[in-house]
């Protein structure tokens, strides 16, 4: 698939509070800053959190890098969403799998890791559940999916 003629993207996780909605809240700003007009939404494989706002550790990490979480709120992927979304980025294997399961097969190709689009982290195969973990959990995901979004924008633009 070219990335340029994507017009939509959705970052999924486990539980959409930590990862995928950072991700979501760092492409958004990353996206308008760049003057792109994308669909841009996340969602988890469970719905354990579904309706709850991000974790509060996220928001804090990802607020003191500028990000604003607004609007964002926890859901389960639904069917629609491998019609509805050009690129679906999964954040594990374990998500990556879950999501293959999941899809249609002709939708199958949409579907791929965050950290195909690392650069600085591309030693990184997964952006690491910091759920159980601490601060510094959170502060390594969010290194991890700001470097894997500018990859991303830079083969949007391209
Ligand atoms: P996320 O993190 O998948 O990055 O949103 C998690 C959030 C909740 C749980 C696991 C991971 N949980 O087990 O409730």
């Amino acid at each position: 698939m070219t990335l340029s003629s994507i017009n939509s993207v959705l970052f999924v996780c486990l539980g959409n509070i930590c990862r995928s909605p950072s991700a979501h809240a760092v492409f958004r700003h990353k996206s308008e800053a760049a003057g792109l007009d994308l669909k841009i939404d996340s969602a988890g494989t469970a719905a354990y959190h579904q309706g709850a706002k991000p974790d509060g550790r996220s928001q804090k990490v990802g607020e003191s890098r500028g990000y604003n979480f607004s609007g964002i709120s926890a859901r389960k992927v639904v069917q629609s969403d491998f019609e509805n979304f050009d690129i679906i980025l999964a954040m594990d294997d374990s998500n990556f799998s879950d999501l293959i399961s999941a899809c249609p097969e002709h939708h199958h190709h949409k579907i791929r890791l965050m950290t195909e689009f690392s650069q600085a982290y591309a030693d990184q195969s997964e952006v690491p559940d910091p759920y159980y973990g601490g601060a510094a959990g959170f502060e390594f995901v969010l290194d991890l999916i700001e470097d894997a979004s500018d990859g991303l924008l830079n083969q949007i633009k391209k």
